[in-house]
């Protein structure tokens, strides 16, 4: 898990990615690694491309030029669905849960690639495979209880809170029993108390060895989490360090005060 130089390897590694839409660049040569047990946070204004760097990084979008290498393999034209299996997950900044199911069975369907074709799905209908359905449903609870949501395993998904429904989607991204962990926006809507828990979550999962890269706006929380800090503007990466280096840099400090300037304008 190290490198010559004794520190921690790269999980992730994405070299000089760029995604076009249209006339417009997303994601303008960037490169940057995340390191094995380590929280590297993506941070920058609205816009700057983070969420379409996570699409990237999973293969829901294909980059226009660049490469991007997961556990040492070139995965830059994997599609989607083989990412997961080789130990990626991710959380959504518009949570994507299913309405009408209940939160555990929104927890099995992440289970989806640890288990073969089609038994997710003979699960919910909750026929035979006795066994694997016991594991299974057993897996969701224990994440369930992680996440703090035991006692709402029977609740539809429509009746929780914001907050609650974050912690659904970490625990059906944990399901897959990922290497790395991506979350695009995990506080966004939460309290003071379920932005601290969700830290606690995080340091939790860190101790555990997961590696994990996280976009948030909410700067305190990034500086708490995070070992590293990658900062994007218009697409391009604008800095990349520790957090005590990225809080004093001045392109971020511009970037930041510049588009809140433009802001205070409209
Ligand atoms: N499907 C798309 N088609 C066209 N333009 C897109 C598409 N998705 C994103 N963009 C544009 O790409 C740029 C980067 O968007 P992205 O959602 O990656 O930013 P972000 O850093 O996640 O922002 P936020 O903090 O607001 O979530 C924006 O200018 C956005 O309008
Ligand atoms: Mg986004």
């Amino acid at each position: 898990m190290t490198n010559q130089n004794g520190g921690p390897q790269a999980i992730l590694k994405i070299d000089q990615a760029v995604r076009r839409f249209g006339g417009l660049i997303a994601v303008n040569q960037v490169s940057f690694e995340a390191l094995n047990g380590q929280v590297t946070g993506l941070i920058g204004p609205n816009g700057a491309g983070k969420s379409t760097m996570f699409d990237l990084i999973t293969g829901v979008r294909p980059l226009t030029s660049g490469e991007i290498y997961f556990r040492g393999q070139r995965v830059t034209d994997a599609p989607p669905h083989t990412r997961s299996p080789m130990g990626m997950a991710r959380t959504f900044q518009i949570v994507r849960l299913f309405h009408g199911m209940t939160v555990l069975e929104n927890v099995l369907l992440g289970l989806h690639p640890k288990f073969p074709d089609g038994i997710i799905r003979s699960l919910l209908a909750s026929r035979a495979l006795a066994a694997q359905e016991r594991a299974a449903r057993e897996r969701a609870m224990e994440l369930l209880e992680f996440v703090g949501l035991a006692n709402r395993a029977a609740d539809l998904i429509a009746h929780l809170t914001l907050g609650q429904l974050r912690l659904v989607d970490i625990a059906r991204a944990l399901a897959s029993d990922p290497a790395l962990l991506m979350m695009d926006e995990p506080a966004a809507g939460l309290n003071d108390a379920e932005t601290r828990n969700l830290l606690e979550m995080i340091m939790t999962l860190k101790n555990r060895g997961l590696a994990m890269l996280v976009v948030e706006h909410d700067i305190d929380f990034i500086m708490t989490a995070c070992d590293r800090i990658v900062v994007m503007d218009r697409g391009a990466k604008i800095a990349d360090g520790t957090p005590e280096s990225v809080r004093n840099d001045e392109n971020v400090i511009a970037a930041y005060i510049g588009r809140k300037a433009a802001h205070a304008t409209h």
